[in-house]
Order: structure tokens, then C-alpha cells, then sequence
């Protein structure tokens, strides 16, 4: 790993996303044997939440812990920049005593910010605009579950957003085909999608948008979708909520997938929307794994970054 911050999937090389998956498959290994890998003796990680978390700060603060590292949670009344201090500033200040920060927050720029005042690794723990460790994590987990994720197609269905925009970055660089559905209005950033669409082309892979759901989750070997109004949206709840009418993951959708289709979603699920119990809960659902898979690729985020550069003995 050669660079310092993980703000985007498009910062990241196909060698590096290799690196880290086969770092986190050793670091996970290692913890279920028992015999946890702990290089951070001495070592810290300010995790800095403008918004809510369940995953995010559970799965950074118990990997941290897991690391032999001190996670420290900073949330949104906790620190200064509630009253003003800049974040060129806060960077300046945490990087005289911390060895990373991971940052959620709502304006992309910030975490940008961040990184360019901070002498020390910055991740991002998501924005308006990315979610990149979540997609790391999933990109994982399909590999875990199907072995490989060349050649296989992934259906998105649901909204344009942080997410998606991830995937988007991340699916043709490990040459998986992005199948996605949104309604008219929701579609994701042209320039994400744009460039995109580009390494799809270089990559060989497919990468389509459609406003159809059926069409998009036809023979997919993995669907995948996430809440319908985001965190900073609520006072579009009840509009989205028509607008995405026939967008839900039910087990009627599930009847033109691929038989061994898996069904992936972020978390938090709003059930009974998005996607429905009977699917949640049901054989093809592999929601828990990815929840549990965003500690195990976050340690490997974290020890590659903070380690860059040392040679690891996993
Ligand atoms: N998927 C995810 O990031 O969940 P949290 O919002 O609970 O962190
Ligand atoms: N798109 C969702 C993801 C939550 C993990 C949000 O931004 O609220």
C-alpha cells in the first residue's frame, strides 16, 4: 500500500484491493484461531461521527481493540469543530497525537479536508457522497461466498447514492458486471457514473443503468440494495417512498435472479421498504456476514495504511 488515505474505491489500485483482501482473509484467520494479530501496541485511531452509527463504529473500535490499539469515539457534540475550529486545524492538532482518524460526515469535502491537513491516514467512514470501506467489506464477502468476483454480475436496486457511487468505483476494478435500477430523478453522480463506465469499458466489464428492476436483477448472482432515504434526507422520506414504489427486494424479484443468487445490503435495512423479512431473513441473504466482514477488512484498511511501507509478518 503506497498511499496514505482510503477516501474513495478509486484510490485504490486492483493490486491494492488484492492486498487487502488477502490481508484481511490472514488477519480474520488469525483472530478465529485464537491467535489474534496485534501489531498497534501503543497505537491510536480518532473516529471522528457527524452522523449515526451502528457497524461503522463498532466494527473500527472492536478492530482497533482487536489490533492491540486504542480506538478513540469522537462524536458529533464531543469536539470543536461543532464550534467552529476549522478542519485543517483539527487535523493539524490530531495528527500530533493519533496514528490514523476515520471520519463520517455529510459533505464529501470534509473528509478531503481532512486528509490534506493530516500527516497521518485518514479513512473514510462515509459520506453524502462514498462509503468506501462498506464496499471493501462486501467485495470481500462475495469472494468469501462465490469464490471469485470475476465474470459475475451484481444487480444494485434502490437510489442513486453513497453506496452505489462505490460500487460503481469498485465493480470493474475486481471485474465484476454492475446491473443497476433506479427510478427517473434518482439517478447516481454522471461524473461518478461517467468514469465508471469508462474503467468498465477498459476492464472489459458490463456496467448498465436501467429503470427497470426486473431487467437489471435478470440470471444477477448477487442483488444488492440499500435504504431508500439516506441519512440527511428525512425531509424526503415521504416522497421517495412513492417514487421507489416497485423497487422493493421481495421474493417475486428474487424468482428472475440466478438460483444461487445472495442478497446483500448495507444495514441498517428498513424492513418492509427497500427489502422485505422474508428475504432479510431468508437462505440467500448474506446481510450478517457483510456487517461481521467490516471489522475483519477494516483491520487490514487499518494495518496497511498505518503500516505502509514496514514489512507485516501476518
Ligand atoms: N452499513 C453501515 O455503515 O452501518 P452503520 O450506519 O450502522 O455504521
Ligand atoms: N445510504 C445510507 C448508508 C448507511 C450505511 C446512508 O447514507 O444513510
Amino acid at each position: 500500500m503506497k498511499i496514505k488515505d482510503f477516501l474513495t474505491v478509486a484510490d485504490y489500485t486492483k493490486e491494492d484491493i488484492k492486498e487487502v483482501f488477502d490481508c484481511a482473509a490472514k488477519i480474520k484467520a488469525r483472530q478465529k484461531s485464537g491467535n489474534p494479530y496485534t501489531p498497534f501496541k501503543g497505537k491510536s485511531l480518532g473516529m471522528i461521527f457527524q452522523k449515526s452509527s451502528t457497524r461503522t463504529r463498532v466494527s473500527f473500535e472492536i478492530g482497533m481493540n482487536q489490533l492491540g490499539g486504542y480506538p478513540m469515539f469522537l462524536g458529533a457534540n464531543d469536539t470543536q469543530l461543532k464550534r467552529g475550529e476549522t478542519i485543517a486545524d483539527t487535523a493539524r492538532v490530531l495528527s500530533r497525537m493519533l496514528d490514523a482518524i476515520m471520519l463520517r460526515t455529510y459533505d464529501h469535502k470534509d473528509v478531503e479536508e481532512l486528509a490534506k491537513y493530516s500527516a497521518i491516514p485518514v479513512i473514510n467512514g462515509l459520506t453524502d457522497m462514498h462509503h468506501p470501506c462498506q464496499i471493501m467489506a462486501d467485495m470481500f464477502t462475495i469472494l468469501e461466498h462465490k469464490k471469485k468476483l470475476e465474470g459475475l454480475t451484481i444487480a444494485w436496486v434502490g437510489d442513486g447514492n453513497n453506496v452505489l457511487h462505490s460500487w460503481i468505483e469498485g465493480a470493474p476494478l475486481t471485474g465484476l458486471n454492475l446491473k443497476m435500477a433506479f427510478p427517473k430523478g434518482y439517478e447516481p453522480d454522471k461524473k461518478i457514473l461517467a468514469r465508471g463506465k469508462e474503467i468498465a469499458k477498459k476492464e472489459n466489464t458490463e456496467m448498465i443503468t436501467t429503470n427497470d428492476p426486473i431487467e437489471a436483477v435478470k440470471n444477477a448472482d448477487i442483488i444488492y440494495t440499500d435504504v431508500w432515504t439516506s441519512m440527511g434526507q428525512d425531509a424526503e422520506k415521504e416522497e421517495r417512498l412513492k417514487a421507489f414504489e416497485g423497487f422493493q427486494i421481495n421474493s417475486e424479484l428474487l424468482k428472475h435472479t440466478a438460483k444461487d443468487v445472495i442478497v446483500m445490503h448495507c444495514l441498517p435495512a428498513h424492513r418492509g421498504e427497500e427489502i422485505t423479512d422474508e428475504v432479510v431473513d431468508g437462505q440467500h441473504s448474506v446481510v450478517w456476514d457483510q456487517a461481521e466482514n467490516r471489522m475483519h477488512v477494516q483491520k487490514a484498511i487499518l494495518v496497511l495504511h498505518i503500516l505502509r511501507g514496514q514489512k507485516l509478518d501476518i
